[in-house]
């Protein structure tokens, strides 16, 4: 066990202890070890790796890259594109930024953590959503806007929202019918 291991009480809620597959992050390692100022890089790297930061992950790469666990943890932390948890089938990222903002984007999340009966920045029990705010996401122009799996939807009200998201419910239970 590594020095600081033992001392990580108060950090076991916030990065669960999940099974991961440290070799997967090998061929990343290869090219950043013992390199400390890579430590963002190699955290975004990680992330597109397991979809999130795994704690062992985390511990892994402080060693690896030789920086103190506290400071990744820190910057983990600190920086919202990181993930401390596993994400949900589809990623709902609805924009905050200055044009979604004034056109209501507060709404549009609090119809979508209703919805989903979860808070932002969580997902829900069955794994398939997660909800998250974010910054601009470049289509100002159609405010408000929410991104899932990568497609945009746009000049959104709170009802459209909630439709959007049954919408891909129904064709989950669908798919599970099948
Ligand atoms: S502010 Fe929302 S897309 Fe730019």
């Amino acid at each position: 066990m590594g020095c600081c291991e033992g001392k990580e009480s108060g950090l076991e809620a916030r990065f669960p202890d999940e099974e991961v597959d440290l070799a997967l992050l090998e061929g990343v390692l290869e090219k950043y070890r013992g390199n400390p100022s890579s430590l963002i890089t190699v955290l975004q790297k990680a992330q597109d790796i397991y979809g999130y930061l795994p704690r062992k992950v985390l511990y892994h790469i402080a060693r690896e890259i030789r920086v103190k666990p506290a400071k990744v943890f820190g910057v983990a932390t600190f920086y919202a594109q990181f993930r401390l948890r596993p994400i949900g089938k589809h990623l709902i990222m609805v924009c905050h930024g200055t044009a979604c903002h004034v056109n209501g984007a507060e709404l549009i999340t609090s119809a979508l953590c209703d919805e989903l009966k979860i808070n932002e920045g969580e997902t829900t029990k069955d794994g398939l959503f997660t909800l998250q705010n974010v910054a601009c996401l470049g289509c100002c122009s159609l405010a408000p806007v929410m991104m899932i799996d990568g497609e945009a939807y746009g000049k959104l009200t709170p009802d459209k929202a909630r439709s959007i998201i049954r919408e891909i419910l129904k064709k989950e239970t669908e798919k599970e019918g099948v």
